[in-house]
């Protein structure tokens, strides 16, 4: 199939054409996202493969139909960013990657937490200029304290799993509770509001949806307790960022660790250290000593790029040999 690729990353790119020696696609590697303005560098392709900051609205998807895509492969887990409705309305078929490490995501969230807990962002500049100073370095043992997992999926229960191993009091919340994986590591379900109550880190793993967009918002933060830790490797939209802004000015929340971020479409992925960035929010998130924000990397470790560039693959090849669809969203 011959495919276009939107968003290419150096980072991916030498996977997907290693492996493709194994399927033998046609792929037009394309450096930019999918927008209303990019759709027309698809013409003469049968597939569109996007990445999560590409934007399948209903216009993109027709104008992409109008071209003879007959099929968008997702290379994310989630798929908040298409319109479904449309997409079934044009017949086209919309596969994804379910599943590719969820133990990539979810030690990163574990990394967000150490790194914020242990001062290790700030202890490392300071180092390097040769400041060997200890003050203002106070974190806290994570052993025994409170931790809310929002989400017990598949990342949601690894990391439940890790933090269990600190020795960590893991609090769990899912509309779909599982209480054999919580016995398994001595967790229990309790309500969304009792672990907001009781956390001292909350970090969320629910898909974005309409009922979980702003999750997080002023009422749910004043549930929470004082000084909490927020960690959020889910989606930008769990969190109403404004709200979040205000808690830390007040120092509600005592640490935020973010990989997503609600606007970070055109910004995450990019060398924005030239033109600067004008999001004032997210300007202002970098202010605060307490808050760690990465670029959307949470998923970036080697085994989850070669299965993200094998399932992508293979998904497509069903597509094309007209196999029972794996992975159809
Ligand atoms: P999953 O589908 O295995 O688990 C999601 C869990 O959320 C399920 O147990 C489901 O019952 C629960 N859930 C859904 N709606 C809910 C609601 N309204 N209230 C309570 N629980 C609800 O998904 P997985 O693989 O664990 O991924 C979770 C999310 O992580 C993805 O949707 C994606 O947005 C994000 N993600 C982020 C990455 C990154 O690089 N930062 C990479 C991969 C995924």
């Amino acid at each position: 199939m011959k495919i276009a690729f939107y968003d290419t990353h150096k980072f991916e790119r030498p996977f997907f054409e290693k492996l493709n020696n194994e399927f033998h696609h046609e792929i037009i590697f394309l450096e930019p996202r999918l927008i209303p303005g990019t759709a027309s560098l698809a013409k003469g392709c049968d597939c569109v493969c996007a990445f999560v900051n590409d934007k399948l609205t209903g216009d993109v998807l027709k104008e992409l139909y109008s071209y003879g895509i007959k099929l968008i492969a997702l290379r994310s887990a989630g798929y908040n960013h298409i319109d479904l409705a449309v997409a079934r309305e044009l017949g086209l078929k919309v596969v994804r990657v379910p599943e590719y490490s969820p133990y990539a995501v979810a030690e990163h969230a574990v990394a967000l937490i150490l790194s914020l807990n242990r001062k290790i962002h700030k202890a490392y500049n300071r180092v390097r200029e040769e400041n060997f100073s200890l003050n203002g370095l106070v974190g806290f043992d994570l052993h025994m304290k409170k931790v809310g997992v929002v989400g017990t999926g598949k990342i949601g229960k690894v990391f439940a799993k890790i933090m269990s191993g600190f020795g960590c009091e893991v609090l769990l919340y899912d509309k779909m509770p599982d209480s054999y994986f919580a016995s398994t590591i001595k967790a229990r379900y309790v309500t969304f509001e009792q672990l907001l109550a009781f956390s001292d880190i909350i970090s969320l793993h629910v898909p974005l949806k309409m009922e979980t967009k702003y999750l997080i918002n002023e009422s749910t933060i004043d549930l929470m307790k004082d000084d909490v830790m927020i960690i959020n490797t889910g989606r930008g939209k769990l969190i109403d960022t404004k709200a979040l802004v205000k808690g830390l000015k007040k120092k509600k929340i005592g640490y935020a660790g973010l990989d997503v971020y609600e606007e970070e479409e055109g910004i995450f992925f990019e060398d924005m250290s030239e033109s600067g960035i004008d999001d004032d929010c997210l300007a202002r998130l970098l202010t605060f000593p307490n808050v760690l924000i990465t670029s959307h990397q949470a998923f970036l470790t080697e085994e989850a790029i070669q299965n993200i560039a094998f399932t992508t693959l293979k998904n497509i090849t069903e597509f094309e040999t007209n196999t029972t669809l794996t992975n159809e969203v």
